[in-house]
């Protein structure tokens, strides 16, 4: 969401006639979009804003730097009385107004001053009124973002997300299928839904009461000429309705994974968490999907060292993930998101043993994962080619239906092309193999 967020930023700013440059010391405004959600991200961002401050105040004193998105949104003007070189405050809300923010900027006489120029804009009101990106500003010219609901109202007691990004909104149908048709012709290949938790999505402008939107939403899109794949993320376990899980199964365009967020595998944990369903609800649920979904990947998200883990409650998750065997799972250590009520309780692990905790997870995980991948060698699977292997130029890069990665040489044009490959290796995650030919 927040890369999807970066394009709209982006847009707007081209659609203003500014350049951009992947050289940071050439720019005269650099604007870091942020994330909130876990410490660690928090502290890149700062690590960044201190070398791009010191860079300022020692060789270039009328750079513009500005934070954006989700750490703007939850510090506010705090930032600019800690860091005195910065601008600019622009949080979630106020990302559709970029462009006037940076102009404003701009045109104050001589070099902006930070503490003069710096500024925020605050506003309770969530926009609904996103703009939809460029084609040109698109990070893959093959593969886009479509954020299909903002904001989030599940209040996961460790989450800062609804206090930074609002209350759950849906776009509406008809604004979402308009922007996949412009990427369609365009000739984006694959589109990836996104909200905070997609089964929630709300239709409007409907005259009737529809049950299942986003279900009849994937059906709409579906219909739409151009477009091979759909994907979507991501789903939070209590909402996953039946429909989803057919619309999954029968429509052509709908990719075949679901990443649902397990979190932890200890009832007394997801409880504290406010997840709403237990150890056992996650697996009928994971049970009926593949079921229903033959050959389904699913993913997860885990945390280790919630307040109040203990061992017991780590092994009941290890033993689920063993259990439930994932694709792939990605797995944080707990950090507390100040304002946020697991913030209140002691974050009592030591960071000893969630550091333990993590790596324990993260070696079971990628024993499961090499024991399903390699149940697809010699297998011929369809890719799409998404482009070159950022590790071996030589071979082209694309995914499987499942979402796994996989890399294979041949000397014809196939970026955005369906192909057929054989699997003939697993490395680490990522499968090589052998061109069978085009779709
Ligand atoms: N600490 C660690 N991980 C977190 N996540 C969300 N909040 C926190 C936090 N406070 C993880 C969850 C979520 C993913 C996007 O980030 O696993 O699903
Ligand atoms: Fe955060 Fe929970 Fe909402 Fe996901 S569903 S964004 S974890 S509050």
């Amino acid at each position: 969401m927040n890369k999807y967020d970066s394009e709209i930023m982006k847009s707007l700013l081209l659609k203003e006639g500014y350049k951009f440059t992947d050289a940071w010391e050439e720019a005269d405004v650099i604007l870091i979009n942020t994330c909130s959600v876990r410490q660690h991200a928090e502290d890149k961002v700062y690590s960044h804003l201190g070398k791009w401050g010191k860079y300022k105040q020692t060789q270039k004193p009328n750079l513009i730097i500005g934070i954006c998105g989700c750490m703007a949104q939850k510090e506010g003007m705090r930032l600019l009385e800690k860091m005195p070189y910065l601008n600019l405050v622009c949080g979630t809300y106020n990302i559709p107004k970029i462009n006037e923010l940076v102009n404003d900027l701009l045109k104050t006489d001589g070099p902006p001053k930070s503490w003069q120029a710096g500024r925020q804009i605050e506003t309770s009101e969530v926009h609904v009124d996103f703009p939809a990106p460029l084609y040109e500003a698109k990070e893959s010219k093959i593969s886009a973002w479509v954020a299909i609901m903002r904001g989030c109202n599940n209040y996961c007691a460790y989450c800062v997300v609804p206090y930074v990004r609002g209350r759950e909104i849906s776009r509406p149908a008809e604004e979402i299928e308009n922007e996949i048709k412009e990427l369609a012709d365009k000739g984006i290949k694959e589109v990836t839904l996104l909200g905070q938790n997609v089964n929630s999505y709300k239709i409007k402008n409907e005259k009737l009461k529809i049950k299942n939107d986003f279900a009849v939403l994937l059906k709409k899109i579906n219909d739409i000429d151009g477009i091979e794949r759909i994907r979507f993320t991501t789903s939070h376990p209590k909402d996953m309705s039946e429909a989803t899980i057919e619309a999954v199964r029968d429509l052509p365009k709908v990719c075949e994974h679901i990443h649902l967020a397990l979190q932890s595998g200890s009832d007394k944990i997801l409880k504290l968490m406010n997840r709403k369903y237990t150890r056992t609800q996650y697996k009928e649920l994971v049970d009926r999907i593949r079921k229903t979904v033959p050959g389904v990947s699913i993913t997860t998200d885990i945390m280790v060292g919630y307040p109040a883990e203990t061992e017991e409650d780590f092994i009941d998750t290890y033993n689920l993930v063993n259990d439930i065997e994932f694709d792939a799972s990605y797995i944080f250590k707990y950090s507390p998101r100040p304002g946020t009520k697991a913030a209140d309780m002691k974050d009592d692990v030591p960071e000893k043993i969630k550091k333990e905790r993590l790596n324990k997870l993260l070696a079971l995980q990628k024993r499961i994962a090499q024991k399903r991948n390699e149940k697809l060698i010699g297998k011929e699977i369809e890719i799409l080619v998404e482009g070159y292997d950022s590790k071996d130029k030589s071979k082209y890069f694309g995914k499987t239906r499942n979402f796994k990665s996989v890399s294979f040489k041949s000397n014809e044009d196939l970026i955005g092309k369906l192909v057929k490959v054989k699997i003939t290796e697993v490395k680490s995650g990522l499968l090589e193999g052998e061109l069978v030919g085009k779709i």
